[in-house]
């Protein structure tokens, strides 16, 4: 997590500095800092908070100089956040400045052996501890910045990325990765440094994404060298050209972030299958999938390995990759599958699904299935991320930056693919009928619709949010398809309004859940037409014999649970295994507005990071 910024080259730093750090705030805003070099030496700034304290901060403090700079936006981990704790982080000489996305895991021993040689540190940062162990090596092996970087990462274990600069040496900025994002921005005779492309987009359309344990030197005059930071070997790195434009990455008069990819949804849907989906010719093709067919057809099993929203996308498709292609599917946290030994063969295929690509625990399990010979294809939004790089294929979402905390058009463009992955291989298979491959084909194509149709219902959704606002528990229930839009509904209630929910398969209520129900309990049920429709009717009449309160998501028409239930959603009908695309619809609207309501920071909840990079 954390973000970072660095900026060298003819314009003023800071504004770029500022303005980029509003952009990856989305990756931390525990505390923010800024070390400018103004020609004479730096001036720093930092505090805990936003980048708008920060903004005060500085007003109040410095006046911003120069054009050779750092940023940082952090998410906690050595060390509470604090002013101090904050980054940059000075050397003890006060030569070195550094800011750093990640951990140092062993920097306990590392700062032993740095005070044992006259060293004093003022935060809890391994960061802090990384710096002074650069000085150190500079001092003691009288090499270079660059090459005193190289011999000190060498010596430290756990994952960064890292930009540091000399004020003896203010031509020049040195960063490295392993493990956290690194991009480069490489504009006329100026260049950029950050966790990803957005700060620079408006200046640069050429980018330099390191690869783990690379570094780079970049010169003022003459431009960026990369190296491999094991060998000190060359590297010619590749330079991307970035798709990405500046309307996407700015609110569009929308109040908040989450909002506006709520409202994106029908269009990065089509996004997502444009080019892949031909309906009307009974065509799916994903280049990644045609590749890889004989694998997945043959495939004793499929693991599908992520974490938070992106999980919660990977339980829908074990229903319909079960259903449709008959393959068995086990879904798995990252996390526990990581540390499990878990049993994988070269016959197995693991999908690994990730919104930013750069989850630590799901790129760990990434690599553990690779060791043990499975296929991994990933299944990612960011282009060029980690994941993207080290998983043997896979097909992006195209859902465009995602830039709210809590996830929204990931997850339906996440289940889009899946889905035609799914429906792909019932083909291949002969597990579905053509006439039912043709209908499925056809719906999914309307799925952008029905999700505009969807969303019509805000207002309504705003009133139900007006009635429920302030309790302090809720519940979420669906059977089947839709037992994975409850979890994911009760999380994004969890994420942004800070109430608690929880999410239950429906029948499972009374073997615990059942014993929360009062009066003072709302349950959000998702009933739409299913095979599930009557038992979930019961579900619903068991909740109201104890009192509590009945929001549900209905197809419209419907006139039974309309009947016993407090408040409904409408939606339109589809297919129930397509339902999950528009059920999660009035859910994310409905925590959206409780969040507002209750006066929440709907796009930076609290302790939350967009993007997972440490354990
Ligand atoms: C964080 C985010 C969640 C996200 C999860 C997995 O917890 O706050 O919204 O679902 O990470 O992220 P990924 O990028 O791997 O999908």
């Amino acid at each position: 997590m954390c973000g970072i910024v660095g900026y060298i080259g003819h314009r003023d730093a800071y504004p770029i500095i500022l303005n980029g750090l509003k952009r990856l705030e989305y990756r931390g805003y525990d505390s923010a800092g800024v070390a400018l070099y103004d020609g004479t030496g730096i001036q720093m700034a930092k505090t805990k908070g936003k980048v708008a304290d920060l903004e005060a901060k500085v007003n109040a403090e410095i006046t911003p100089n120069g054009s050779l700079g750092i940023g940082h936006t952090r998410w906690a981990t050595h060390g509470v956040p604090n002013d101090i704790n904050s980054h940059p982080h000075y050397s003890n000489s006060g030569d070195l400045v550094i800011i750093h996305n990640g951990i140092i895991e062993n920097y306990g021993s590392i700062k032993k052996e740095l005070i044992n040689r006259g060293y004093t540190f003022k935060s809890d940062t391994d960061t802090e501890v990384l710096v002074n162990l650069i000085e150190e090596i500079k001092k003691k092996e009288k090499v270079k910045l660059g090459k005193a970087v190289q011999i000190a990462l060498n010596n430290v274990v756990g994952a960064y990325a890292i930009a540091v600069f000399d004020r003896n040496k203010p031509d020049e900025i040195v960063v490295a990765k392993l493990g956290s994002p690194l991009a480069i921005g490489i504009g006329e005779n100026e260049f950029f440094v950050a966790s990803d492309a957005t700060p620079f987009i408006e200046f640069t359309n050429n980018a330099i994404y390191l690869e783990d344990e690379e570094m780079a030197i970049i010169r003022l005059k003459k431009g960026v060298k990369v190296r491999k930071i094991k060998d000190d070997s060359l590297v010619d790195p590749y330079i991307q050209e970035l798709k990405l434009n500046i309307e996407q990455i700015e609110k569009g008069g929308y109040d908040h972030f989450m909002l506006k990819e709520i409202y994106e949804q029908p269009e990065v849907i089509k996004d997502t299958y444009r080019g892949r989906l031909l309906a009307k010719q009974g065509i799916i093709k994903m280049a990644g999938l045609e590749e890889n067919m004989s694998k997945f057809v043959n495939a004793n099993r499929i693991i599908i390995i992520a974490c938070g929203t992106s999980w919660h996308a990977g339980l829908v498709a074990e229903y319909i990759f079960e259903e449709w292609a008959r393959i068995p599917v086990e879904v798995e946290y990252a996390s526990e599958f990581r540390y499990r030994n878990p049993i994988i063969t070269d016959k197995d295929v693991v999908i690994a699904i990730s919104q930013s690509g750069e989850t630590a625990d799901t790129l760990a399990a990434i690599k553990l299935a690779k060791q043990k010979g499975a296929l991994v294809y990933g299944v990612c939004n960011v282009v060029g991320s980690t994941i993207s790089r080290e998983t043997h294929s896979g097909s992006y979402t195209h859902a465009g930056p995602e830039i709210g905390v809590a996830s929204t058009k990931a997850f339906t463009t996440q289940i889009t693919v899946l889905t035609m992955i799914a429906l792909r291989l019932a083909d291949v298979k002969g597990t579905m009928s053509k006439s039912d491959y043709m209908m499925h084909l056809r719906e999914l194509e309307m799925i952008p619709d029905l999700v505009a149709a969807a969303l019509k219902s805000e207002d309504k959704i705003k009133e139900i949010a007006k009635i429920f606002k302030d309790a302090s528990n809720f519940l979420y229930l669906g059977r089947g398809y839709n037992f994975p839009v409850a979890l994911e509904g009760a999380l994004k209630l969890k994420e942004i309004s800070y109430i608690h929910a929880e999410g239950y398969p429906a029948a499972e209520m009374k073997h615990g859940p059942i014993a929360l129900i009062d009066e003072q309990m709302p349950v959000v049920v998702i009933a739409v037409n299913s095979n599930h429709y009557e038992k979930v009717v019961s579900n619903i009449e068991e909740i109201k014999a104890r009192k509590g309160k009945i929001i549900a998501v209905v197809t419209e028409g419907d006139t039974v649970v309309k009947e016993l239930a407090d408040y409904v959603m409408e939606v339109p009908a589809t297919p129930e295994s397509l339902s999950p695309l528009v059920t999660t619809i009035p859910l994310q609207l409905l925590s959206y507005h409780i969040a507002v309501m209750l006066d929440k920071n709907v796009d930076q909840p609290r302790n939350l990071a967009k993007s997972v990079t440490v354990e």
